[in-house]
């Protein structure tokens, strides 16, 4: 595909060089980045950080991630370490960062660049792309921002900057292919890197879905959405299918100890693998499935409110029932976890939900460290 650009060839080079003036002074400190200094004065940056931090950030937040990602390199600063890890305590430490699946990959990948590279992340996008879990803007991203390679990244972010350098009336997602290309014509021969964080940062911080800071963006001059007087009506989008509704039920036995009772959910499907207190089935019918006679034995329970979460397919509202003094033993494939682990267990961010209605503040309860205990 050819771009439909308006910017010549010059110019598309005049906005790189721009954008990256402005990322040389305006950049963000994160904790995976090297600065442009650090580089120019012959850092480089760790494949592995770059990796896991861009695994972390698919449909999470810069701000969310951060502590996470400080907290894997504390636990396996390379990528050795986590391809000797026990998967159960890689999705307990990604408890919380959502989209559990890329939790499962990332373990899988770390074991095939140790069985496969030696422990070294392949450094082009194809070879990247050939690992599990790596799709292929996190193969651009990471041969771009490892290794310097002239890959076209493009994220949401990305797609909103280009969207609105050129006006593309084309709604988004068919918008896609031809903002990729729009990227590949202004990728910098020198430093592609940071050229692919700059456009992240600006979309981030400058040029923001709503209410962009127009007269501080270093695009600004050549920006056709701005031209236009309402830079905000881009990206255009195609209209958004309602998601349907579901409903069920979650237990929260609750023993005199305070322990709670947990169950693991099957090893596949979503949320597969992850911890959470009994619930019902999750339907879109309301026959008395989802309600407390669902519950897995006969307790005292009591309603604890009701929340709601909405997953990529569906949105759920689940009634919470809590029962207090539970004395039973735990039935088949079940555990009781004591108020102090219940923060470390691998509970996606649903059944926190839950569990916080019925008891508020136990899943953030931090559990002693082994500092604490030494
Ligand atoms: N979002 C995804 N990857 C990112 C990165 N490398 N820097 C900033 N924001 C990002």
């Amino acid at each position: 595909m050819q771009p439909t650009s308006n910017l010549g060839i010059n110019q598309e080079q005049d906005v790189a060089a721009a954008l990256l003036a402005w990322y040389d002074a305006h950049h963000r400190e994160l904790p995976w980045r090297t600065s442009p200094r650090a580089l120019a004065a012959g850092h480089r940056p760790d494949p592995y950080h770059v990796w896991l931090s861009e695994v972390m950030l698919q449909q999470t937040t810069v701000e969310a991630v951060k502590p996470y990602f400080v907290r894997f390199l504390q636990r396996w600063p390379e990528v050795k370490d986590l391809a000797q890890a026990e998967p159960d305590d890689v999705m307990k430490a990604w408890a919380g960062l959502g989209y559990y699946s890329r939790a499962r990959n990332l373990k899988k990948c770390a074991d095939a660049v140790l069985a496969l590279h030696g422990g070294r992340f392949p450094d082009s996008e194809d070879g990247l792309l050939a690992l599990p879990g790596i799709g292929a803007y996190t193969a651009a991203a990471i041969a771009a921002i490892a290794f310097d390679r002239p890959s076209a990244v493009v994220d949401g972010n990305v797609e909103r900057v280009v969207s609105r350098l050129h006006a593309i009336e084309t709604p988004l997602p068919a918008a896609k292919a031809q903002i990729k290309v729009h990227v590949a014509a202004m990728v910098p021969a020198a430093r592609p890197g940071d050229f692919a964080q700059a456009m992240m940062d600006l979309g981030a911080t400058i040029c923001s879905p709503r209410r962009p800071s127009c007269m501080l963006c270093p695009l600004n001059t050549h920006c056709q959405a701005l031209r236009t007087g309402d830079p905000e009506r881009f990206p255009i989008k195609a209209g958004k299918k309602e998601k349907p509704l579901r409903r069920g039920a979650a237990f929260v036995a609750v023993r005199d100890d305070g322990a709670v009772l947990l169950r693991k959910r099957p090893d596949s499907g979503l949320l597969a693998s992850m911890a959470e207190p009994p619930t019902s089935a999750w339907t879109a019918r309301l026959d008395g499935g989802t309600d407390a006679d669902a519950a897995p034995f006969a307790a005292a329970w009591r309603p604890a409110g009701t929340i709601r979460h909405v997953f990529t397919h569906f949105e759920l509202l689940l009634d919470v029932f809590r029962a207090d003094g539970v004395t039973r033993s735990a039935p088949p494939g079940c555990w009781w976890s004591p108020p102090r682990e219940i923060a470390g267990e691998a509970l996606p961010t649903v059944m926190k939900k839950a569990i916080e209605a019925a008891i508020p503040g136990i899943t953030r309860a931090e559990r002693p460290t082994k500092a604490d205990h030494d």
